[in-house]
């Protein structure tokens, strides 16, 4: 047999998870592992200014081309404007290089695969603890992956001062993953004057930020979580920036993202650009039309956006009061423990410090289920839940 040799893939932390819990046949079951808002009755919600870009692009329905290897050009504008904002200087004087792609890690990828081939000898550097899939993204393209501190157990906080010391001793050209907003899996982020005080760090080590921003909307506000983005480019430093519209636009599924690299000059960043296509070119040819009709429609259309723009409040307020819930409900029970951290993190998710075993024993005995590292989603609470879901947490610490 030609493939009896192969290891058996032991499955992914958090995709596998979401699919033993939707296996699970326990009516109170609650699913607090993906990375995905679900509604107070528990459901993804369609959102109206989706379902409208929808409807017209049904009635508007002709051929279906394949879109050019670097996506929509509508999409693409409507992405640069939604990161850096339509002023911005590095926007007018072109020097981005922005991409649609399959999602934002698409975007991921087909920047670590570019990066593999033109700055061969950069390594790249992620917070610990990161998204579980961003080491194997990059090492996957061939990439060497190595942590910089990052979370701080202790307080549930932020180890800033390491977090820049460790940078500040890169090797020049070193690629430094960071969230722009709602770190995952922690809910720490850095503040405006961390952002403002690692700017110089960045440039005098001549390192090459490369930001997720997978959660824009769902920190402080779409504009408020774009901060770091607009920061850095403000700067003039050169940096990758990989966005996506799973969360903010409820599309899952669609693959809705964009890959962006700030350049030094209109003339580099069209070099860029054209080695960006070839990646995708040999990698998936070119991305989905129908994210592309969603996001251009959503956010060039302005009652479709003013619409998207309140749902993502409404989303990020719900997630805000499960905090406040979970907190309270917790706090009354376990008045020794300190919850603080559910009230100081931000975006979907909270590291909660519970371990793997304490984990287990959530997902066995009361169908609650979280990933292994203790990161908790908070967009799977809601008010038919979260007492529940305090109880059972209250039980294992
Ligand atoms: C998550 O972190 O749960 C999400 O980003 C979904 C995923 O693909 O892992």
């Amino acid at each position: 047999m030609m493939f009896s040799h192969l290891e058996p893939y032991a499955g992914d932390p958090i995709l596998s998870l979401n699919e033993a819990f939707h296996g699970d046949p326990r009516d109170h079951k609650v699913n607090l592992s993906i990375g995905i808002y679900f509604d107070d009755a528990g459901h993804i919600p369609v959102l109206a200014c989706v379902r409208e870009a929808e409807a017209r692009m049904l009635a508007e329905s002709g051929p279906k081309p394949y879109l050019p290897m670097e996506g929509s050009a509508a999409m693409r504008s409507a992405v640069q404007e939604l990161l850096f904002g339509a002023d911005h200087e590095a926007l007018r004087s072109g020097r981005i290089a922005t991409l649609q792609t399959v999602g934002s890690s698409g975007g991921l990828r087909v920047g670590a695969d570019f990066i593999k081939r033109w700055l061969p000898a950069s390594q790249v550097w992620v917070s610990d603890p990161t998204w579980d899939n961003h080491r194997a993204m990059f090492e996957g393209a061939g990439l060497t992956v190595h942590t910089y501190p990052y979370y701080d157990a202790t307080r549930g906080g932020l180890r800033f001062e390491a977090l820049r010391e460790a940078l500040a001793r890169l090797p020049a050209r070193s690629v430094v993953l960071l969230h722009a907003c709602c770190h995952n899996p922690t809910g720490v982020d850095l503040t405006r004057e961390q952002w403002r005080a690692l700017v110089p760090v960045l440039r005098e080590r001549e390192l090459l930020p490369y930001l997720d921003l997978a959660y824009q909307g769902y920190g402080e506000g779409i504009e408020e979580d774009a901060f770091a983005v607009r920061e850095l480019a403000c700067a003039g430093l050169t940096f990758f920036v990989a966005n996506s519209f799973s969360k903010s636009m409820s599309v899952y599924g669609e693959r809705a993202g964009a890959l962006s690299v700030v350049c030094g000059s209109a003339a580099e960043a069209d070099l860029v650009l054209g080695q960006l296509k070839a990646t995708v070119r040999r990698n998936y040819s070119s991305p989905a039309l129908h994210a592309a009709g969603i996001v251009s429609r959503v956010l060039g259309d302005p009652a479709l956006r003013a619409a998207w723009e309140a749902d993502v409040a409404a989303m990020r307020d719900r997630i805000t009061s499960m905090r406040r819930a979970l907190h309270q409900a917790l706090s009354a029970t376990r008045p020794e423990h300190d919850f603080g951290y559910f009230l100081s993190q931000r975006g979907m998710f909270s590291y909660t410090g519970l371990s793997a075993p304490q984990v287990d024993r959530l997902r066995e005995e009361f169908a609650v289920y979280l990933v292994r590292s203790g990161r908790i989603c908070m967009a799977g609470l809601n008010t038919g839940n979260v007492e529940r879901t305090a109880a059972a947490i209250a039980a294992v610490v």
